[in-house]
């Protein structure tokens, strides 16, 4: 029997904080799957930051969303029906499958979960892309050693949460730098972090220099702007600084580079931007070793599950933005 899917489409380019005239909801019939095809209904989409980016015309690390296309997501559910040697009804999967309820799909870069292992949710977690955009960024780019201070922003965030504890289990100490009393809190209680700073509130550059009074070994960039620079000052001789993202520059027309990039210069450091899907043919070594770890109650995850309709995807994604989440944004789908 013909089942209903309901999509989020882009409708417009935004300029600024996307708003409800940006997205367009459509409706289809879910297609029967053809030879090598199956049909997924997505359960739970990953919320992120970087789809405000994919919103964009231009170049990027990845094409841009089309008008008038389902809005691109990860995201994780269940096949209904599968004419796939590889994949049978009932398989808990992830894919790029989009702001929609059912998705087709040829098995491309389809992920088979372990649910046996962790809930489906956590391979939006700490056992998915930003967890493992957390392990490639400090372990890979970063090459955190032992002893090393290591200052994360957005620490209290999807892929924060996840670089703290690696730091920590890497024997580095970590700092977390997080909007809210609440947040950093639950860095050093919660996640195991070493100290934590409310960027919000206080003088970020003084907190820096008491609590990494020999300086900043690695920092894992994820919001660029004011605290990028205030952590440029604060550089160790030879340090690395990851670009992992800009969530403080992604609504801003005109793109603010650091002011402090000659600090690089002073400390003899570098600068390297990094994007996780280069790391693809290693991600089954990585996902083990975070699988391990995971299991073995090195690392928690942290997810924030928002219940609601595909239609609440706008108004969640904007929760990004205004620093709502702690952990890992998820929107579990309702299909009323
Ligand atoms: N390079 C890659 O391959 C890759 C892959 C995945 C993600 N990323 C990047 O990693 C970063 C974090 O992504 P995520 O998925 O883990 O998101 P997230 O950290 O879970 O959520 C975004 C957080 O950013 C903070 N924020 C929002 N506006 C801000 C502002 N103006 N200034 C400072 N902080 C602000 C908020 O926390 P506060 O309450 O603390 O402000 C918010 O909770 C993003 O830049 C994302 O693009 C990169």
């Amino acid at each position: 029997m013909p089942t209903i899917n309901r999509q989020v489409r882009l409708a417009a380019r935004p300029s600024g904080l996307p708003t409800a005239s940006d997205w367009e909801l459509t409706t289809e019939t879910v297609p029967a799957p053809g030879p090598g095809q199956f049909v997924v209904a997505v359960s739970h989409l990953s919320v992120d930051p970087a789809m405000r980016g994919w919103m964009n015309a231009g170049a990027s690390y990845i094409p841009p969303v089309e008008i008038g296309a389902v809005m691109r997501a990860g995201a994780i559910g269940q096949v209904t029906v599968s004419e796939h040697p590889g994949f049978a009804a009932g398989d808990w999967v992830y894919g790029a499958f989009g702001v929609q309820e059912y998705a087709i799909s040829d098995g491309a870069g389809v992920l088979t979960l372990d649910t046996a292992l962790a809930p489906p949710t956590t391979y939006l977690g700490a056992l998915g892309m930003t967890g493992l955009t957390a392990y490639f960024a400090l372990l890979d780019v970063g090459k955190i050693r032992a002893g090393e201070t290591v200052v994360v922003s957005a620490a209290a965030g999807a892929v924060g949460s996840v670089a703290g504890q690696i730091a920590k289990l890497k024997g580095c100490r970590a700092i977390g730098i997080a909007g809210g009393a609440e947040k950093c809190r639950a860095l050093v209680q919660d996640l195991g972090f070493d100290a934590a700073i409310d960027y919000k509130s206080g003088n970020l550059r003084r907190a820096l220099r008491e609590l990494a009074p020999g300086g900043v070994d690695v920092y894992l960039d994820n919001v660029g702007g004011d605290v990028l620079d205030a952590v440029l000052t604060r550089l160790a001789r030879g340090a690395r600084v990851i670009i992992s993202g800009a969530v403080s520059q992604y609504n801003a027309d005109q793109v603010r580079g650091p002011a402090n990039y000659l600090m690089l210069l002073v400390a003899r450091a570098s600068m390297t931007g990094m994007v996780v899907f280069d790391y693809a043919d290693r991600f089954p070594q990585a996902t083990a070793e975070l699988a391990r770890w995971y299991r073995d109650g090195q690392i928690t995850s942290r997810e924030h599950v928002v219940h609601g309709g595909i239609g609440d995807f706008p108004d969640t994604l904007l929760r990004l933005f205004a620093g709502e989440n702690t952990g890992k944004l998820i929107l579990a789908l309702d299909r009323g």
